[in-house]
């Protein structure tokens, strides 16, 4: 049973965010919660109902939404059917800000806030491949931060572009390897004037923190002792991190697929070999396999997992690029049996960051006229 006290903190707002471990009982007593500033039923997870002072702070805190659906692919997106392989999409997109990002973002300022460093704070600026900077956008304003400047890579997509200034974020464009600092740097460098702080996902412990806090305790509650192998694209490394951190913790016996950019490629929110040298989290050390997977085939899995009714964008049709490779070389050198569970399946997640809409233009771009 959850305490009083532990009802009256989340009432009264001292406690926005509880744990994954507290949420299971908070969840069937959340109907009963009632405010006592507002006599306002507060909110209703079944229902999804978001009342009150606090509604959109509350639909924001992901602790107040059922699990994410984990999708398993039909027959034609999964090649390894007869197998005894099962594919299972993650769809964080259809989290309230339509990206993964959010979590991270949402916890990144927890922890600054919580630690005294946005004491004083009117400015955020951080690089981004746009997502980071997007929720940064949206959530700062509950935080007291007026202002978020983005360092964006010069090649984003105009409709991310265009989503980043309906969200007031001042992007700035830049193109790393110019000789100039990059863009990690410089917001690093800006960070430090008075009156301005940079979250820093690229090496910033609150990002990987955020995956085991908020996205792999829903996973191992929906697969349970199932899931055997994981796959994710890398951009900042907080995903892969954290899934490496937290199955470990739990003695999960779970493979980790990490998907980086090919050389000479490039795909909206994920990094290659050569950019992923200015990430200090340690990514290659959390992944089992890492795979090269290129532009066009992102947007070719994308494509087909839109299709199909899973609306994925290029970085989901790029994990499960991932994993598919992977799936075919351990099927190849005879290796796929070490990854059945007890049942004698092979089940794999692979993780769906975004939806294409904000990269529509493209598609066609990556893509041939006989795709469409
Ligand atoms: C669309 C998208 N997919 C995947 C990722 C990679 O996730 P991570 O930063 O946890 O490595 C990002 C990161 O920015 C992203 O924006």
């Amino acid at each position: 049973m959850l305490s009083c006290s532990f009802l009256a903190e989340i009432s009264a707002g001292l406690r926005p965010y509880c744990s994954w471990e507290e949420r299971g009982p908070l969840q069937g007593a959340r109907e009963a919660i009632i405010d006592t500033r507002t006599d306002i039923i507060r909110q209703d997870a079944r229902l999804s109902v978001f009342e009150g002072p606090d509604a959109v702070r509350d639909f924001l805190n992901p602790d107040h939404h059922l699990p994410l659906p984990l999708v398993e692919l039909p027959e034609p997106l999964n090649p390894f059917v007869a197998d005894g392989v099962r594919v299972f999409g993650k769809l964080m997109y259809l989290l309230p800000l339509l990206n993964v990002k959010s979590l991270p973002a949402i916890n990144m300022l927890l922890e600054a806030r919580d630690s005294g460093r946005l004491d004083g704070v009117h400015d955020l600026v951080e690089n981004s491949s746009g997502n980071t900077a997007f929720a940064l956008g949206v959530v700062a304003g509950l935080y007291g931060i007026r202002r978020v400047v983005a360092i964006v890579p010069w090649d984003i997509a105009p409709g991310k572009l265009d989503l980043l200034r309906l969200c007031g974020v001042e992007p700035r464009l830049v193109r790393d390897g110019q000789g100039a600092p990059s863009g990690i740097a410089q917001a690093r460098a800006n960070g430090e004037a008075p009156g301005c702080f940079n979250p820093g996902q690229y090496d910033n412990g609150a990002n990987p923190a955020s995956y085991e806090k908020w996205v792999l305790p829903q996973i191992r509650e929906q697969l349970g002792k199932r899931l055997t192998v994981f796959a994710t694209g890398v951009g900042s490394g907080g995903t892969l991190v954290g899934a490496r951190r937290y199955f470990r913790q739990h003695g999960e016996k779970v493979c980790l697929v990490g998907a980086i950019v090919a050389p000479g490629n490039a795909v909206p929110g994920v990094r290659s070999e050569a950019t992923l040298r200015e990430v200090s989290h340690p990514w290659r050390e959390s992944a089992d396999a890492i795979i090269e997977v290129g532009t066009r085939e992102s947007f070719k899995k994308s494509l087909h997992l839109c299709r199909s009714g899973i609306l994925g964008g290029p970085s989901s049709g790029f994990a499960l690029a991932g994993l598919l490779r992977f799936l075919e070389s351990r099927r190849a050198d005879g290796t796929l049996d070490d990854l059945r569970n007890d049942a004698g399946e092979v089940v794999a997640t692979f993780v769906c960051a975004d939806t294409p809409l904000p990269y529509l233009d493209k598609y066609s771009t990556h893509l041939d006229p006989a795709d469409f």
